[in-house]
């Protein structure tokens, strides 16, 4: 290949597909990632053009909410056997951006606030996807948190909550999954395009965490080609012949080594080479059937007064009233816009599942009354932020008045945000969150509802009380071009937690038609930073169902706030009344570890860990600690350094300790002893400023010896 053919390589031919050049064939990319978008006649990334029918399977909202991998799994495996019917190599999705404030617009792609759920969501899915031999695209790498100036905002976050918050779901799918390729977002990371940001697409991505696949722009992210291209950007979608020119420009000109251009290319090739999976045709009824069953495991019921769910036989006339229950929404706007090959209608499967019981519209006689609302599909969309959690006004007075009217009433909502409950929650019996379940969630709603299926969601995300209630409430969506992560680490349940903020319902939360009970918790370390963890989960009701045992650490070990605890392991469990299982966790460094800026790694500190049990992020009913030897960090010490520093030195400070007592006489060591609180009080000086003529005096020689110690101890 000469130069130019290099050059066109690393852009598309056009909107979805890279250029065949050189023996090198062409491949395409498409949406993504609950379905396929296909389109053939025109094209575009912003869901206006028509597609190809392709089942529209739980959009990732859903999938969070079910906690369970073996669904993202079973899900991404039926897209990719529509991708290779469609000619499409590879998938772009799954979406792993961390829900930050409930109002981004695009949250509905997304799983979780919480990396954990996110990642291991996101493994499976990679993992089943490529299976099939269709290559995925994970994005949007990184910190893609809002829509409000998605293409140039600055995201400021410091290191600390990047590697804790925003990087470990990408990290895990790329150590985990090998994705085919890793897309660059739009926005900047502290002040750098994510799309020609050296430390983000080569530092971490390729040398610390070994990524090898394809690092593609998202749709329209590339700003300056040679600067994006040095910094590890491969391939620019869609085709851009002038940025072509460019890449050409500057090896000739001498500002880009032909050997960068090289390496990508190489990457661009073995990309279509290896993603090249057979053609193969799809069941639309069977994957129809599919999606119907993987929205029953996503649907969470937040409340249910009276044991109202599932209907009850003694039911026998229902009023279905709500403008979803006959057109129902069931994914979002936007590039992840699937046509579905068919979409089931609320109203008419509860019909099919109602028997001889009485459906009407009226709900003034009914013995229960089902609500189905949310928001307007406008108000949710890829493109923009929302504005408000609150339902339209109209919706909420459809809900009051129902209740006002029937005896019993179900609210089922199709959301891909969060939305506000405030005003009407206590008002009714039971609340069926839907978010949005895919073009068979209204058969899955009615299952839900009659108790064919029961129902095992629970929260990705936490629903608050009030927007303003939420950790970037104040710093959300920024201004002039800047949004600063002020709340660091602290999102979401760890937030809070650890603020002690009351909540609608935390994360974890969800209901189902029977009882469980964890206890018998056994924990026990493996290592210095690692532990094995026991416990038995129990089904005390009278019904099948199944339990999300949720592992939670809690620590205030280390130099660092720590939120109060952090989810670190999780299984779904299904089981027959009066049946016990045990499940067992082991847990790694990172279950205790946090990000030790000094150190520029992850550091699992001595000290005690609470092992607890949780029903959710706020409620805990089982807890064990856990001792571990973790890792003690000497580090080096200066006259910078602060007297805590070198008290609390595990070596050093004892000979410290050893020299200035021997400066002082026996009742000056007395009053030292009595006034405990005089170290508070210098602690934080530096200690050139303790030794000085108004602190202590130690011969230089002393102090010189001790600094070396403390560098023969790092
Ligand atoms: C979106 C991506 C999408 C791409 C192609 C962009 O606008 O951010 O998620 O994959 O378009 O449609």
């Amino acid at each position: 290949m000469n130069l130019q053919d290099k050059a066109s390589l690393l852009s598309g031919r056009d909107f979805w597909s890279t250029e065949p050049v050189g023996g090198v064939r062409s491949a395409v990319l498409s949406d993504g990632p609950h379905g396929v978008r296909r389109q053939k006649a025109q094209a575009d990334h912003v869901g206006i053009h028509e597609s190809l029918p392709a089942t529209c399977f739980p959009p990732a909202v859903a999938v969070g909410s079910s906690w369970d991998p073996s669904v993202a799994g079973r899900l991404a495996a039926a897209v990719a056997t529509e991708a290779r019917a469609l000619d499409v190599q590879v998938n772009l999705g799954p979406g792993v951006n961390i829900k930050r404030s409930p109002l981004c617009g695009r949250n509905f792609e997304y799983y979780s606030e919480d990396p954990l759920l996110t990642g291991v969501l996101a493994t499976a899915h990679v993992k089943a996807l490529q299976a099939e031999g269709v290559g995925a695209s994970v994005k949007h790498f990184a910190a893609n948190n809002q829509e409000s100036g998605r293409m140039r905002i600055s995201a400021e976050i410091d290191e600390r909550t990047l590697r804790e918050i925003y990087l470990p779901a990408f990290e895990r799918v790329v150590k985990q999954a090998g994705p085919a390729t890793v897309m660059a977002a739009y926005n900047k990371i502290n002040g750098v395009y994510a799309s020609q940001h050296p430390w983000l697409l080569t530092q971490v991505l390729r040398d610390e965490w070994g990524f090898d696949g394809v690092v593609v722009s998202d749709w329209g992210a590339v700003n300056d080609r040679v600067a994006a291209l040095k910094a590890g950007l491969d391939l620019e979608m869609p085709g851009n012949p002038a940025n072509d020119a460019k890449i050409v420009q500057a090896v000739l000109s001498g500002e880009l080594d032909e050997a960068d251009v090289d390496r990508s290319v190489s990457r661009v090739r073995t990309m279509t080479e290896r993603w090249r999976p057979e053609a193969a045709a799809f069941d639309a009824d069977a994957h129809h059937a599919l999606a119907r069953e993987l929205a029953g495991e996503c649907a969470v019921l937040l409340k249910n007064s009276h044991d109202v769910l599932p209907v009850e036989a003694d039911v026998r006339t229902i009023a279905v009233v709500g403008p979803f229950a006959t057109s129902p929404r069931y994914q979002g706007g936007g590039s992840s816009h699937i046509t579905p090959t068919r979409v089931d209608i609320p109203l008419e499967e509860i019909r099919k599942l109602a028997g001889d019981r009485v459906i009407t519209t009226d709900p003034d006689g009914a013995d229960l009354a089902i609500v189905f609302t949310g928001p307007a599909d406008a108000d949710e969309s890829e493109g923009y932020d929302r504005a408000s959690l609150d339902l339209p006004a109209e919706q909420i007075e459809l809900i009051l008045a129902t209740a006002r009217a029937a005896r019993r009433t179900v609210v089922v909502l199709s959301n891909g945000g969060v939305v506000s409950l405030e005003g009407w929650h206590d008002e009714v019996d039971a609340i069926l969150e839907g978010w949005l379940l895919g073009q068979a969630g209204g058969g899955a709603i009615a299952d839900l509802l009659f108790g064919v299926t029961a129902p095992s969601g629970r929260l990705a995300e936490t629903i608050p009380l009030r927007l303003q209630d939420t950790a970037s409430y104040l710093n959300f969506p920024g201004e002039q071009d800047h949004v600063r992560y002020g709340e660091g680490v602290m999102i979401g349940y760890r937030y809070h937690e650890s603020a002690e903020r009351p909540v609608r319902y935390p994360f974890g939360h969800g209901l189902t038609y029977t009882r469980f009970e964890v206890g018998d918790l056994k924990v026990a370390a493996t290592g210095d930073d690692t532990a094995h963890v026991s416990v038995v989960v129990t089904n005390t009701g009278e019904r099948y169902g199944k339990h999300v045992v949720q592992l939670y650490v809690a620590t205030q070990a280390g130099p660092v706030r720590r939120p109060v605890r952090e989810l670190r392991a999780f299984t779904k469990v299904a089981l027959e009344p009066g049946r016990s299982s045990t499940v067992a966790f082991d847990l790694d460094a990172r279950a205790f570890a946090y990000w030790d800026v000094a150190q520029g790694r992850w550091l699992v500190a001595p000290g005690d860990y609470a092992i607890q049990i949780g029903e959710n992020a706020s409620a805990i009913v089982a807890e064990e600690i856990l001792k571990l030897a973790g890792e003690v960090i000497a580090r080096e010490l200066s006259l910078d350094s602060s007297v805590g520093e070198w008290f609390g030195h595990p070596v050093v400070g004892p000979v410290l300790m050893r020299h200035i007592a021997a400066t002082m006489t026996e009742e000056q060591q007395a009053v030292a002893a009595e006034h405990e609180d005089l170290l508070k009080m210098i602690e934080s000086l530096p200690m050139h400023q303790f030794l000085s003529p108004l602190g202590v005096r130690l011969p230089d020689e002393a102090v010189r010896d001790m600094i070396e110690l403390s560098r023969t101890h790092q």
